[in-house]
């Protein structure tokens, strides 16, 4: 029997980890045993709770509570809190995901006892360092034993950083082991997808018609920060739902609602309420968001996450980005960058509403990388 301990924190990552605890429950009950710290880096119910219920996680064994705050005192807390919880429960390994920073904590506060960390969706890169989440991820991935990316992509980026996908076990931090064992989230979006056209009645509940609507996302902090972004973001958005006159449904993250009353002006503030076709919502469950994705026209987004299950479903993408780390997306026509640009973000709705059918070819994994990635650990 081998003992994990998970590090989840942000909303996506309890996405991710239901993989993981999924593949835990069905296959490998008997070998392994998961020990799950929330930091508390999420915590309204919405960003969090939500995904336990609905996804079927067990619940936390830890939550160290640690809320929002400015980087240093958020991770500096997060790292204080996972060392401790190291030091009593002495897991073979940890298991962090992607790029917050409760991934960058439980990477530090491992890696300086010794324990060896699993990083999943290791490898990815935006080559932009003024990301917080670029710079987790580099630190994470440097520190980390077993490196699982999710693309090809992610793999040659490490190569290029010196790592080699020559090394033998056993691995260790000067050793680590590099494997491409496909996506956790497409595990997800798969499982779930059944599930979520069997459960979820957000559709008929928002008076929506199948293909007929757009969904969209915004939280990334370079957007909800600066005025200018925002400002263009939100114009587009208006634009686009009152003049092609198209509903926009907008889940939007609690970073972004409160930002949207600070920084846009009063007057378009007035307008942007009164448009009866861009309509708010709170935060969704996962289940009623595959579902608002697998049924939308075309999705907005400046999410990791939303562009690629918005691949995932065929669905064309506009990425509110300079630049992404999935960048396999972008090269298929899939998506388009379109930065915080309100020309090129309506060039771009344009385009795919003239010419919007998308060629999904399989580069995220079978759907079963969870249980690929314990076997692994398992193995060596
Ligand atoms: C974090 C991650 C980002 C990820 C995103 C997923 C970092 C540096 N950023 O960004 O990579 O894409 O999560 O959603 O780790 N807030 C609430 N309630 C909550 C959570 C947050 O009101 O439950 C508000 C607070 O005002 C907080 C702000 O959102 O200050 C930002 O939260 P934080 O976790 O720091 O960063 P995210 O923008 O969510
Ligand atoms: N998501 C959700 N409800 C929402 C918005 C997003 O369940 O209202 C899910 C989405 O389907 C995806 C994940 O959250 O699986 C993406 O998280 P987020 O956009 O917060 O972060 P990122 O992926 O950019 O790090």
């Amino acid at each position: 029997m081998i003992k994990i301990l998970t590090i989840i924190g942000a909303r996506p990552q309890i996405i991710k980890a239901a993989a993981i605890s999924r593949a835990v429950a069905t296959k490998f009950q008997d070998k392994i045993k998961e020990i799950i710290v929330h930091t508390g880096q999420h915590y309204d119910a919405n960003m969090s709770d939500v995904f336990f219920e609905e996804l079927k996680i067990p619940k936390p064994d830890y939550n160290l509570n640690i809320g929002s705050g400015k980087h240093g005192d958020q991770t500096g807390k997060m790292i204080f809190g996972i060392e401790e919880i190291l030091e009593k429960e002495c897991p073979n390994y940890i298991v962090i995901y992607g790029d917050t920073n409760s991934t960058l904590a439980g990477a530090i506060a491992a890696s300086k006892i010794h324990i060896p960390v699993v990083h999943i969706e290791a490898g990815l890169r935006s080559f932009n360092k003024r990301m917080p989440e670029e710079i987790n991820r580099i630190v994470s991935d440097h520190v980390s034993t077993y490196l699982f990316p999710p693309t090809q992509t992610g793999v040659i980026n490490l190569v290029k950083e010196g790592f080699s996908i020559e090394n033998n076990p056993p691995y260790s931090i000067d050793n680590p082991g590099i494997f491409n064992l496909g996506d956790v989230m497409f595990d997800n979006s798969l499982f779930f997808s059944e599930i979520a056209d069997e459960t979820s009645n957000i559709l008929s509940d928002m008076n929506l018609e199948i293909n007929n609507y757009i969904l969209a996302t915004i939280h990334r902090n370079n957007n909800t920060d600066d005025k200018n972004r925002l400002t263009q973001i939100f114009k587009s958005l208006h634009h686009i739902s009152k003049h092609q006159n198209v509903k926009i449904i907008l889940p939007l993250h609690p970073r972004t609602l409160k930002q949207k009353d600070s920084l846009l002006q009063k007057e378009f503030l007035e307008d942007l309420n009164s448009n009866k076709n861009l309509i708010i919502i709170e935060p969704v469950s996962f289940l009623e968001m595959i579902a608002l994705e697998k049924n939308a026209k075309l999705i907005i987004t400046d999410s990791g996450g939303v562009q690629k299950e918005a691949f995932f479903f065929q669905k064309p993408c506009i990425i509110l980005r300079q630049e992404t780390e999935w960048v396999e997306i972008v090269e298929s026509g899939a998506a388009h960058l379109c930065d915080a640009d309100f020309d090129k973000i309506i060039e771009s709705y344009k385009w795919f509403d003239e010419n919007g059918e998308i060629q999904a070819t399989n580069l995220y994994g079978d759907g079963n990388a969870a249980e690929k990635i314990l076997q692994h650990l398992l193995n060596d």
